[in-house]
C-alpha cells in the first residue's frame, strides 16, 4: 500500500515536470520604413532536445513583428533562402495587387522580392504568411507567419496599453500535428498540439493592470472558442482591420483561421493569481472544425479528425500569471474608441451571390472538392472583374456541411447580416475574414478603392488552408473603367483597334510601339465580367481579336504584353 502511494506520488511529480510550462516566445520587432525578411529552412525545438524541421523568417520559426505607421511609405525586402519557391502576403492590408504577395507573385529560391507601398490601413493587427498556390499550408504549418502592427494617430490618442512585450502582446494561436519523430505533419486533420507563438504549454507573465492581447488564429484548420478560465470577462477592442466603436465586454469569442481580435484584460486586482485563456470547444455546434463532429451531419467524416482530445472538449491555450504592475499602468477599460462608418447598403452598385458548395453531397464531402461558386481555383481565370470604386454587397451562402472562414484580399468589409440577422457587436467593425457556418448566408459590404489595372489579380478564399490549397479560392481584379479609348495605364505608346465599332466577329489591334509583343487578350462585359480570354498567336504588336458571336453592346478589351497592359473599349454592332 505504502509502495503504491509512493509510486502514485512519483507519477504525479513526473507528470507535473513533463507538464512544465514554458515562457511564451515573444517575437522580436522591426519598425521604421525599411524591413527585411529572410525566409529560411531551419530546425526548432518545440520539444526540448528534439529538433523539428521548420521554416521561419529571420529565425527558425514564425517571424518578427513588423510595426508600421499609417501614412508611411514602407520598403520591404523579402529574401527567399528556402529551398522552395514561395510568396509573402500581407494579410488584411490594403495594398495594390502587385504588392499583395498572392500566388502570382512568386519568389524563387535564392531570389528577392521588393514590395513598396504606403500604409493606408487603420491601426490594427494584421499578419503575413506565404501564399504559394497549393503550398500555403505547408509553408505556414512549417512555421512562417508573423504579425504586423499598424499604428495611427486615432489609436494614439486613446488611453490603451501599447508597449510591446510589456502591456501589449501578440499571441498567435496555432494547432499542429506532430509525428512520432516530432516532425510536423502537413496537411493533417489530426492537429492535437496547441501552441502560442510556437510555444507548447505556454505561460505569460502579465502585470496587474489593463493589458492588451492581440490574438491571431494562425491555425491551418481549427476554430477556437476563446474564453477565460472561470468565465471571466474580457474586453474586445479591435477586429481584423481596426478598432471597434467601444470596448465590448465578452466571455466568449469564436475565431476562425486567419481572424484577429485585440482584447483587453483588467488584471488590476489579480496580482498573484493565474488565469487561463481557453478554447471552450465543447460549446461548438457540430459542423465546425473543432466540434465533436466536423460536419453538421454526424455521418460525415473527415479523414484523421477523430479521435482528438481537442475536438468538442474545452482545453487550455495559455496560462497568464499576474505579477506586479509596471510604472504608469493603464488602469481603466476605455469606453468609446473610434467612429465606424460602414457604407450604406443603398450606395451599393451590385450584389454578388457566392456559394460554398461541395461538388457532391455524399458522405465524404468534408474531404473535398472544395469550391466557391462550383468553381475550383485556376491561376489563369479571373473570376470577377470589379470596377474601381465599386461599392459591393457580397452575399455568401454556405451550402456545405462545415463552417468555412471566408477571406478577401485588398479590402476590409463591414458585415450586414447573418441569415438576415444583424451581426453580433464583435463583428460590427472592420473585417477581412469571417466564419460562415453550414447552411448560413452572410452578407457584407465593401468598397474597391485606390488600386486598379494591376498585372496580377487579388484572391478571395477559404482560410482553412487545406481547402484553400485544394482550390477553394477564386480571384478578382479591379479595373478602372474610366480609362478612355486611347489612355494607356501601364503601356508605352498607343493601342489602336480597327475596325471599331465592330460589325463582324473579328477586329484587329495594333500597338504603336513595334517592340512590344502581344501575348494575350481578355474581353469583359460592360459590367466587368470576364467573358473571354485568348492567347495571341504570333507574339507581334498586332493581333486579331475574335469576338465570336457576342451580343451587340459595349465591351472592354484588355491586351497584355510581357510588361504592359492596354485597356480599350470595343463596341459590337
Ligand atoms: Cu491570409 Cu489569402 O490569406
Ligand atoms: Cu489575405
Ligand atoms: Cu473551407
Amino acid at each position: 500500500m505504502k509502495l503504491r502511494l509512493f509510486t502514485t506520488t512519483t507519477l504525479i511529480l513526473i507528470s507535473m515536470m513533463l507538464k512544465a510550462q514554458n515562457p511564451v516566445l515573444i517575437p522580436g520587432t522591426l519598425s521604421g520604413t525599411e524591413f527585411t525578411l529572410n525566409l529560411q529552412n531551419a530546425t526548432f525545438q518545440f520539444y526540448e532536445g528534439i529538433n523539428t524541421t521548420t521554416m521561419g523568417a529571420n529565425g527558425s520559426v514564425l517571424g518578427p513583428t513588423l510595426i508600421m505607421q499609417k501614412g508611411d511609405l514602407v520598403d520591404i525586402t523579402v529574401n527567399n533562402e528556402l529551398a522552395d519557391t514561395t510568396t509573402i502576403h500581407w494579410h488584411g492590408m490594403h495594398v495594390s495587387a502587385e504588392n499583395d504577395g498572392g500566388p502570382h507573385t512568386t519568389i524563387d529560391p535564392g531570389g528577392s522580392w521588393n514590395p513598396s507601398f504606403t500604409v493606408m490601413d487603420k491601426a490594427a493587427t494584421y499578419w503575413y504568411h506565404p501564399h504559394l498556390h497549393q503550398m500555403t499550408n505547408k509553408h505556414v504549418s512549417l512555421g512562417i507567419a508573423g504579425f504586423i502592427i499598424v499604428k495611427d494617430d486615432e489609436e494614439a490618442l486613446l488611453d490603451l496599453p501599447r508597449t510591446y512585450g510589456v502591456d501589449d502582446f501578440p499571441l498567435a494561436i496555432q494547432t499542429k500535428d506532430f509525428d512520432d519523430q516530432k516532425q510536423i505533419v502537413v496537411p493533417s486533420n489530426s492537429d492535437d498540439v496547441v501552441m502560442v507563438n510556437a510555444t507548447i504549454d505556454p505561460y505569460l507573465d502579465l502585470p496587474a493592470q489593463v493589458v492588451r492581447l492581440r490574438l491571431l488564429n494562425g491555425s491551418s484548420m481549427r476554430v477556437f472558442n476563446i474564453g477565460l478560465s472561470g468565465n471571466g470577462t474580457f474586453y474586445m477592442i479591435g477586429s481584423d482591420g481596426g478598432l471597434l466603436s467601444e470596448a465590448l465586454p465578452l466571455t466568449r469569442l469564436q475565431m476562425g483561421p486567419g481572424e484577429r481580435a485585440e482584447i483587453l484584460l483588467d488584471l488590476g486586482d489579480m496580482q498573484g493569481q493565474t488565469i487561463k485563456i481557453m478554447s471552450y470547444a465543447s460549446e461548438f455546434q457540430d459542423g465546425i472544425y473543432g466540434a465533436t463532429y466536423p460536419g453538421m451531419n454526424q455521418s460525415m467524416t473527415l479523414d484523421g479528425y477523430n479521435p482528438n482530445p481537442l475536438n468538442g472538449n474545452n482545453y487550455d491555450i495559455i496560462s497568464l500569471n499576474v505579477i506586479a504592475p509596471t510604472d504608469n499602468p493603464v488602469t481603466n477599460i476605455p469606453g468609446s474608441l473610434v467612429t465606424i462608418t460602414p457604407w450604406e447598403e443603398s450606395a451599393s452598385n451590385i450584389t454578388r451571390d457566392l456559394t460554398f458548395s461541395p461538388e457532391n453531397m455524399g458522405l465524404d464531402q468534408l474531404n473535398g472538392n472544395f469550391l466557391i461558386n462550383n468553381t475550383s481555383f485556376d491561376m489563369d481565370v479571373i473570376n470577377y472583374s470589379i470596377p474601381l470604386n465599386n461599392i459591393e454587397i457580397w452575399s455568401i451562402a454556405n451550402n456545405s456541411a462545415i463552417a468555412h472562414p471566408f477571406h478577401i484580399h485588398d479590402v476590409q468589409f463591414y458585415m450586414l447580416d447573418r441569415d438576415g440577422n444583424p451581426p453580433p457587436a464583435s463583428e460590427q467593425g472592420r473585417k477581412d475574414d469571417i466564419l460562415i457556418k453550414p447552411q448560413e448566408t452572410v452578407r457584407f459590404i465593401t468598397k474597391f478603392e485606390d488600386f486598379a489595372n494591376d498585372p496580377v489579380p487579388y484572391m478571395f478564399h477559404c482560410h482553412m488552408l487545406i481547402h484553400e490549397d485544394g482550390g477553394m479560392m477564386l480571384q478578382f481584379e479591379v479595373v478602372d473603367e474610366t480609362i478612355g479609348i486611347n489612355d494607356i495605364p501601364n503601356g508605352k505608346g498607343e493601342m489602336s483597334i480597327f475596325p471599331n465599332p465592330v460589325s463582324g466577329n473579328e477586329t484587329t489591334i495594333r500597338l504603336s510601339d513595334d517592340n512590344l509583343k502581344i501575348s494575350r487578350y481578355e474581353i469583359y462585359s460592360s459590367s466587368g465580367v470576364l467573358t473571354q480570354r485568348h492567347n495571341a498567336e504570333n507574339n507581334s504588336p498586332t493581333a486579331k481579336i475574335k469576338l465570336g458571336d457576342t451580343k451587340p453592346g459595349l465591351y472592354f478589351l484588355k491586351v497584355f504584353t510581357a510588361e504592359n497592359v492596354f485597356l480599350n473599349k470595343i463596341i459590337k454592332k
